[in-house]
């Protein structure tokens, strides 16, 4: 059998033991042939395509990236100035005589090959994506390394804000989900979280780092999603890009938070903005394994012949859910979120008045 790859949206660790995983299990056998093609859906449309050996899929495991390059701006129905080239693409496809096509991607991702999948071509999805946030699975490969480095970093912000008795604001990426600040924030032991999901009072957040001073601890991490708003505010738009399935850049909260802080808190104020850091280098042990069990599942699938299926994690166990059920849908942090009440629990703050800690005091 033959069997394109590609990974397409924003990079994150993991999507090379992805590919390895993919491709080993499909190459054992020794009845198949695996095509990838280069940076996303681009190179489907401009049958920029290679064979991927057993040889190229070894020794990636640990690599951070991908071997076979990414693109979040090739969408095959929306190509460079909005033309359809879908057509295009499913031709390079029959060429080259595919039985299934695995995209490795996030929420863009899963919509385009939901349209191929319309279209006749079997289509397998594969989740990853630093933000978690796709519908239908509980985790995706890449989030476990982007809380990893955004704990380390708040960690590391502690002392400088111990030592200057400073209000240190971190911006984490997430876009429309706080799950990394959530995590990488109750970890850290952060004293204050601010996430979409939850819109944040000013005054709130202000009270806090005045209560901690006048209790002597002098300082207070924040940890902010960026895409985090204010109560009545709108979301800080940073770029849009031209092409992209979601053209919208986030980014740059944590300056308007400081702005809306100064006024109100006496200790001078910094921030940091964690940006594409967060999805660089090797993956964590957590992610290698998810990403080559998703990547071995669906290997599965398409010897099956399973097209408009993407693999996922529900309850703890592997499982795979239909591409419609994905599509178009983004998971964020529900309301009654288990995290959010343990962090709540041990005093942090979410941004508003209902949230606040009941003594000023660091969770850390
Ligand atoms: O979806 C992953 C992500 O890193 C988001 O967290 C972030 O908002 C966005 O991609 C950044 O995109 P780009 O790499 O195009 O700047």
């Amino acid at each position: 059998m033959r069997v394109g790859l590609l990974t397409g949206g924003g990079d994150c660790p993991g999507l090379n033991a992805a590919i390895r995983a993919l491709t080993k299990r499909l190459l054992l056998q020794g009845d198949a042939e695996v095509f990838g093609f280069e940076d996303g859906f681009r190179g489907m449309i401009e049958g920029d395509v290679r064979p991927v050996t057993y040889r190229d899929a070894s020794g990636i495991l640990t690599e951070g990236g991908t071997v076979l390059g990414s693109s979040n701006t090739a969408d095959p129905f929306g190509y460079r100035s909005g033309e359809d080239v879908s057509d295009r693409a499913l031709d390079c496809c029959e060429e080259l005589g595919l039985d299934a096509v695995v995209a490795v991607g996030g929420d863009g991702t899963m919509a385009i090959a939901h349209r191929f999948q319309e279209r006749g071509l079997p289509m397998i999805g594969v989740p990853k994506t630093i933000d978690n946030d796709l519908a239908e699975t509980e985790r995706t490969f890449g989030f476990d390394t982007a809380v990893s480095i955004a704990t380390e970093a708040l960690d590391r912000i502690h002392t400088t804000a111990q030592s200057h008795h400073r209000v240190m604001i971190v911006e984490t990426m997430g876009r429309y989900a706080g799950w990394i600040a959530l995590h990488a924030g109750a970890a850290s032991g952060s004293d204050v979280i601010l996430i979409p999901e939850i819109d944040y009072d000013p005054e709130a957040v202000a009270a806090v780092c005045r209560a901690r001073d006048e209790d002597g601890q002098q300082f207070t991490i924040i940890a902010i999603a960026e895409g985090a708003t204010p109560k009545g505010g709108d979301r800080i738009v940073q770029d849009t890009v031209e092409g992209s399935p979601d053209p919208v850049r986030l980014g740059g909260i944590s300056g308007v938070l400081k702005e809306q802080l100064e006024p109100h808190v006496e200790s001078e104020i910094r921030t940091t903005v964690l940006g594409h850091m967060q999805r660089g280098g090797t993956p964590t042990a957590f992610d290698r394994n998810l990403a080559t069990a998703f990547g071995a599942r669906a290997a599965r699938l398409a010897r099956a012949g399973r097209g408009g299926r993407m693999v996922a994690l529900q309850g703890g166990a592997f499982t795979d859910v239909p591409l419609e059920a994905v599509a178009g849908k983004t998971r964020t942090v529900p309301p009654d979120d288990a995290l959010v009440e343990a962090a709540q629990a041990v005093g942090t703050s979410f941004g508003t008045a209902e949230t606040a800690p009941t003594r000023a005091s660091s969770s850390s």
